[in-house]
């Protein structure tokens, strides 16, 4: 394989030295992707127990751990590389209870359902396999948010070059993802364009199930507030 195909291979999943000079090259390089997905969710409230999908070096994890002070976090990658960095970056809050890391592919995740009010996932669902985002659907409780936060949109010709280059990776469009997420059940999407860089976040709400379980009222009320503050 091509040398630069082949460090690009690190990307969708890090191994070796290469591997982890990848992931903390993507700790500093995707920070501000990261920082304008994380501020798209400025105005949704407050979330207390966040999954973090495709953690990669973890650096994510620490903007989650400042934005929401009361969050727990489960950090899941399937790259052993990134749970050594992601542990190592967040080895305090590890310690002190808030923070666990969890090697699996994300479609694999062998959690009980209804885990999470958010899930994440800063540049990595270009390579998730199919079912991922059925399972990210299970693991989030009712009314619960589904973050995809993307630095390729794949209408544009840039996303095709950088499909040449990175083996594995596969951009879809907004519509695209907006398609599948819904295949997968979700309720409620919206998506969010930066055009001047192409950049793409797109928020998936789970269905709202009021009165169906006990326990989940505080969840709907939550999000029917937030539905009625939209209209
Ligand atoms: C391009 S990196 C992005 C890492 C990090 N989110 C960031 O923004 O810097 C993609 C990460 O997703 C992980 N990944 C890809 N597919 C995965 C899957 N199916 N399950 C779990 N992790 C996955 C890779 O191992 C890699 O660490």
């Amino acid at each position: 394989m091509n040398p630069l195909k082949q460090f690009f291979a690190h990307c969708a999943r890090p191994q070796g030295r290469m591997g982890r000079l990848m992931v903390r090259g993507m700790n500093v390089g995707h920070k501000p992707i990261a920082s304008w997905g994380l501020a798209q969710l400025d105005g949704e409230g407050s979330f207390q127990r966040i999954g973090e999908f495709g953690c990669g070096g973890g650096a994510n994890v620490q903007q989650l751990l400042h934005k929401y002070p009361g969050c727990c976090i489960s950090a899941v990658d399937f790259s052993e590389i990134s749970v050594q960095e992601a542990q190592r970056r967040n080895r305090a809050a590890i310690d002190s209870g808030r923070v666990q890391v969890i090697q699996s592919d994300v479609a694999a995740l062998r959690l009980a359902a209804e885990s999470f009010d958010l899930v994440t996932a800063f540049e990595t669902a270009y390579f998730w396999p199919e079912g991922a985002f059925a399972k990210v659907h299970e693991l989030l409780q009712a009314g619960g948010l589904f973050c995809i936060v993307h630095e390729l949109d794949g209408s544009t010709a840039m996303a095709r070059f950088w499909e040449r280059w990175v083996p594995g990776l596969k951009v879809p469009s907004a519509d695209e993802l907006q398609a599948r997420l819904r295949a997968a059940g979700f309720a409620r999407v919206e998506t969010i364009h930066r055009p001047r860089f192409g950049h793409l976040c797109v928020k998936a709400w789970k269905m709202c199930t009021l009165g169906m379980r006990e326990g989940k009222n505080y969840e709907c009320q939550r999000h029917q507030a937030r539905t009625r503050s939209a209209l």
